[in-house]
């Protein structure tokens, strides 16, 4: 069974699971309209957020009844953001794929804890998990999500117009997507 071995640290944060006491500091970026734009559901009440932190405690396992694994970004003991992957054919002979998501707190954007956050999970992603194609969804005017995917070498591989139904409104749909051959080669390369 699949299992990402938490923490994750990297030089500045530390990804983990959700756990009570992480409440307040995640509706400060959740309940921010601008923050949701982008991203499915309304901002998050209270009450939203205490579900959300109960829901998502979780041990780092991965599997068919639970395929989505978000993390806590932590930064200095504040969290900061989640990462998401969700992985998708589990066990198929087509190989592992997994959707790649992120929400930071937008009073720290421009720093590169979003990109060094993501950075980190798509290593688990392609090392623990052994997933063979990781892709990210998006909105081509969320500038700075397709930046975080192009400094983490996802190609842009299709954009579709007018193609999603989402928050009342027919938007565009931009699809990147890395395959761990390319994450090998990209990591080893930068690491000569
Ligand atoms: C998408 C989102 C996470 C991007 O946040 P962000 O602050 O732009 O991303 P980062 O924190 O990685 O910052 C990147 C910037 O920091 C800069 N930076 C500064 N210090 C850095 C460092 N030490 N390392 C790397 N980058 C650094 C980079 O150069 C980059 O600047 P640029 O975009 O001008 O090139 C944020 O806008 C967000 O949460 N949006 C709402 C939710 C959302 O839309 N999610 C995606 C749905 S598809």
């Amino acid at each position: 069974m699949p299992r990402v071995s938490l923490p994750i640290t990297t030089p500045r944060l530390t990804l983990r699971s959700f756990r009570p006491g992480d409440e307040e500091d995640v509706f400060a970026y959740r309940s921010v309209p601008s923050v949701v734009r982008y991203i499915p559901g309304e901002p998050k009440t209270r009450e939203d957020v205490a579900d959300l932190v109960a829901e998502r405690a979780t041990a780092g396992r991965v599997d068919e009844r639970s395929p989505i694994l978000t993390l806590a970004v932590e930064l200095d003991g504040r969290v900061i953001g989640d990462v998401l992957i969700h992985l998708a054919g589990l066990g198929g002979a087509d190989g592992r794929q997994a959707e790649i998501g992120w929400v930071f707190a937008p009073d720290l954007a421009g720093q590169g804890y979003a990109t060094e956050a993501a950075r980190a999970l798509l290593e688990a992603a392609f090392g623990s998990l052994g997933v063979h194609r990781v892709w990210a969804q998006l909105e081509p005017e969320n500038t700075p999500s397709s930046r975080i995917c192009e400094r983490l070498g996802m190609r842009r591989e299709a954009l579709f117009e007018k193609a999603s139904w989402f928050k009342e409104q027919w938007t565009d749909l931009a699809i990147y997507a890395l395959l761990a051959d390319e994450w090998s080669a990209g990591t080893t390369s930068s690491a000569s």
